[in-house]
């Protein structure tokens, strides 16, 4: 194979930046576009001068494409991952990988079964201070976690939530921030700092006129014994800040600013050691440069989708990977719903009977000013 054909399903304001990415890259072409909304899917088709499809079984099974990008709602990436990976494709699924643990599994199960890509996208994972992070906790710098906070706030108007039927419901999205706007920083979160193994969380519903949760409080258990502290909101402007602590020093990230703390000595050592009842233990700080110049985003999620297919390069987030902040969302919203710590891995069957009824119970919206806009910030 020289060119991977890839078709885009869910051509709304996301599946659209998929088609331009693919059309960047040398190796790959745009095979179809589909989207249940007929208009949709002939504009773009004549837009991108590729045929269109409003069944995504049948641009599946037309045969023309390798792969697919799955940019239709949340609900929906299982299900079309899948059919496509049991037709033979590969598949790239946008965030989140799915809304349920269950879900997730299954999709992660399909690849292997048919031997087959599954990638999801979590392009931030491809910024310049990820990297640099990544690269100082592998290396040790701060030896073994013993504390994480992360504060990821974010602010949405309530315009925003009256722009889709789908936003912010129990049935459309299957939750609120923590499934929409939280999943980028918990993948970068957890890719850093690990999954905790039980997750006490509050959630609760403020300021918006909404079904799902927009205030998340949570505290967190490591398997190593080390806790955390996770927040998140759609109710206060950014920023985002994110600490991890170990055994030789800590990271302090605000935003994309990255500093270091070296301790001496290892805090347990100096801890047992020192005659001086009044001591405290030295530490250099380090203002963390990193290279900028580098590709990020779609652009580069896409281009190692195409390249882990074509010449079997590591992929940047797997399914397995996708699936570890889908864990972490469920026993967000299991514990803020039960009042109880959630266990990770979750209970599968518990998290299914808790998303059954919230489905069940999810609400109609009453006033909706319908607009297609994708945050222009993933447009470029
Ligand atoms: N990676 C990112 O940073 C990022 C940014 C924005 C959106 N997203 C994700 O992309 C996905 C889509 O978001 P969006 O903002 O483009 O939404 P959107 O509503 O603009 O587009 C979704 C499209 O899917 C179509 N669709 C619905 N059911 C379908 C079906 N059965 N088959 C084919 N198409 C179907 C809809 O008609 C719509 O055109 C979401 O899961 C969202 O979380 C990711």
């Amino acid at each position: 194979m020289k060119k991977v054909r890839i078709g885009v399903i869910g051509i709304g304001g996301m599946g659209v930046s998929h088609c331009n990415s693919i059309k960047k890259l040398e190796n790959a072409e745009l095979a179809f576009v589909c989207d249940i909304d007929k208009k949709v899917a002939e504009t773009r088709g004549k837009e991108f001068n590729v045929p269109f499809f409003t069944d995504y079984k049948d641009a599946i099974k037309s045969k023309t494409a390798n792969a697919v990008t799955i940019a239709a709602l949340h609900w929906l990436h299982s299900e079309i991952a899948v059919y496509a990976l049991k037709n033979g494709l590969n598949v790239l699924s946008e965030k989140p990988m799915t809304v349920t643990v269950a879900d997730a599994d299954k999709m992660v199960n399909a690849a292997k079964k048919n031997k087959k890509l599954l990638a999801v996208i979590f392009q931030r994972r491809t910024e310049p201070w990820v990297i640099k992070l990544k690269e100082l906790i592998s290396k040790g710098a701060i030896g073994e976690i013993t504390r994480t906070l992360c504060v990821d706030p974010w602010y949405r108007p309530q315009v925003y939530y009256d722009s889709g039927t789908w936003r912010a419901t129990w049935k459309g999205e299957g939750g609120g921030v923590l499934i929409n706007q939280a999943p980028h920083i918990i993948d970068i979160f957890t890719y850093l700092a690990g999954l905790p193994v039980k997750i006490e969380a509050k959630t609760r519903t403020r300021m918006h006129k909404i079904e799902v949760e927009n205030e998340v409080s949570a505290f967190l258990e490591y398997k190593n014994g080390a806790w955390g502290y996770y927040y998140t909101t759609t109710c206060e402007p950014s920023f985002f800040r994110m600490e991890i602590a170990g055994e030789k020093g800590k990271i302090v990230v605000k935003n994309t600013e990255i500093t270091l703390y070296k301790y001496d000595m290892p805090i347990s050592k100096f801890t047992k050691t020192t005659k001086d009842m009044w001591a405290s233990l030295g530490m250099k700080e380090e203002k963390v440069e990193y290279e900028t110049n580098i590709p990020t985003g779609h652009n580069e999620i896409i281009r190692n989708f195409v390249q882990a297919i074509l010449k079997k390069e590591t992929l940047l987030v797997s399914g397995e990977e996708g699936l570890k902040s889908v864990e972490f969302i469920n026993a967000c919203i299991l514990s803020g719903k039960t009042g109880k710590p959630a266990k990770i891995p979750v209970n599968r069957k518990k998290y299914d009977i808790l998303m059954k009824r919230l489905v069940s119970q999810s609400k109609a919206k009453k006033r909706v000013k319908v607009q297609r806009l994708t945050d222009p910030q993933f447009l470029k």
